[in-house]
């Protein structure tokens, strides 16, 4: 790792391969990998690539593993037997999903957040069994922790065999509460599966305080890992009924075992877990975490003030996300009108943002990451006052 790395802000920029005049504020959708964890894969993959065999040698190849696993469980609270390496977090909450039985009927509690491919994934496993899926709708934008942990109370049966809650939600930003989710679920019975895609290094995170039977959760969004690098965190108890959606060699070994091969692939993300979290250390830690939530706030509220609409959430259920209301956007509520808005920002702006419809609004989440600064939340504001009017107009005079 280098030495004396550059504050956060616009000098901590160049240690990110982004383009010049690109305004990036898109770090949650898929992370952004920096140059010197980029510069430890390249040698992890020249590595795996002159000699393979002496590569994936079991033997040299699983203590690797096992060191990267201990880092990331180290980072999270974890200890480093309960916990796994998986490509991404779908590809771990798919993994809970296929090692459990799902009675005829039996009836899965979210809510209506739920993240649309975990939503696909449940329906998988329940449609065959004659299931449910029940979403709890949450209040919106803004839902109390009392009336999130109130409206998923209301959903849960005594069909209900197992409860998914988003740690943080992707479309509001919003941070569920789901310690006591989980410990509600927990005083009925009922398993708790969390996804936490967007928690390790947004936000400071204890895994096992959740309380949750399953938390998966990427290292490749906000700790930096090279894309295909998520955890997938299992309670002791339940740890020898969990399998990988690939059984392979491993099988009857044990986790570390079974997910550490699951057919030849590319390992090198998972190698290089320690170098992204010495980078994130480097940058900050803990520090570097409260820094962004700092300027995603401080960048949600002049948004915000600008547009004079609002962010989803409140200030303390946000870390270095928020999603915020498009102004006039209320007319022109359409898929097609967030992809528009979001081309247009792109193109005549060079802003990277997402866009999307919900609640009958149009809503923009912005990500505040070491490399952002807030005079690149003003520019979004100034372009999206200067092209959400003319979203408004007959298709023709856009
Ligand atoms: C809440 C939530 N769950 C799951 C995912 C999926 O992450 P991945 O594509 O890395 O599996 C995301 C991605 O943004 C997410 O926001």
């Amino acid at each position: 790792m280098p030495e004396g790395l550059p504050a956060a802000g616009a000098g901590a920029r160049t240690l990110w391969p982004l383009p010049q005049g690109l305004t990036f504020l898109n770090h949650g959708s898929f992370g952004l990998t920096p140059k010197p964890v980029l510069q430890a894969q390249a040698r992890l993959k020249h590595e795996m690539e002159r000699d393979p065999p002496r590569f994936f040698d079991h033997h040299k190849l699983m203590p690797r593993l096992a060191d990267a696993r201990a880092a990331a469980a180290e980072a999270l609270g974890a200890a480093p037997q309960d916990l796994v390496l998986v490509d991404n977090a779908t590809t771990g909450v798919n993994a809970v999903l296929q090692s459990l039985a799902f009675p005829p009927g039996a009836e899965v509690v979210s809510t209506d957040q739920v993240y649309p491919a975990v939503r696909n994934a449940l329906r998988h496993r329940l449609e065959p069994v004659g299931g449910r899926l029940i979403e709890a709708a949450l209040p919106w934008p803004v839902a109390s922790d009392d009336a999130i942990v109130a409206a998923v109370e209301r959903a849960l049966t005594p069909r209900t065999v197992l409860a998914a809650f988003d740690l943080i939600a992707s479309r509001s930003a919003v941070r569920l509460p789901v310690e006591r989710l989980a410990a509600l679920c927990r005083g009925l019975g009922i398993p708790a599966l969390v996804d936490a895609a967007h928690g390790p290094g947004q936000t400071p995170l204890d895994i096992p305080a959740l309380g949750a039977d399953w938390v998966a959760g990427n290292l490749h969004k906000w700790y930096f890992a090279p894309r295909g690098c998520a955890l997938l965190w299992v309670r002791p108890d339940r740890a020898a009924a969990l399998h990988p959606t690939v059984i392979s060699h491993g099988y009857g070994g044990g986790l570390a075992a079974e997910f550490g091969w699951t057919g030849t692939r590319d390992v090198t993300p998972f190698l290089s877990v320690p170098a992204a979290l010495s980078f994130h250390r480097a940058l900050g830690g803990p520090a570097l975490m409260e820094r962004n939530r700092a300027l995603a706030a401080e960048a949600a509220a002049l948004l915000s003030h600008a547009w004079r609409t609002e962010a989803a959430g409140s200030p303390d259920q946000r870390n270095a996300m928020a999603s915020v209301r498009v102004p006039g956007s209320e007319r022109f509520a359409t898929e097609e009108a967030a992809r528009l808005l979001h081309d247009r920002l792109l193109r005549r702006h060079r802003i990277q943002v997402p866009v999307f419809p919900f609640a009958g609004a149009l809503w923009l989440r912005i990500s505040a990451q070491a490399y952002n600064e807030l005079g690149e939340y003003s520019r979004l504001a100034d372009a999206v006052l200067a092209e959400a009017p003319k979203l408004d107009r007959p298709a023709r005079s856009r």
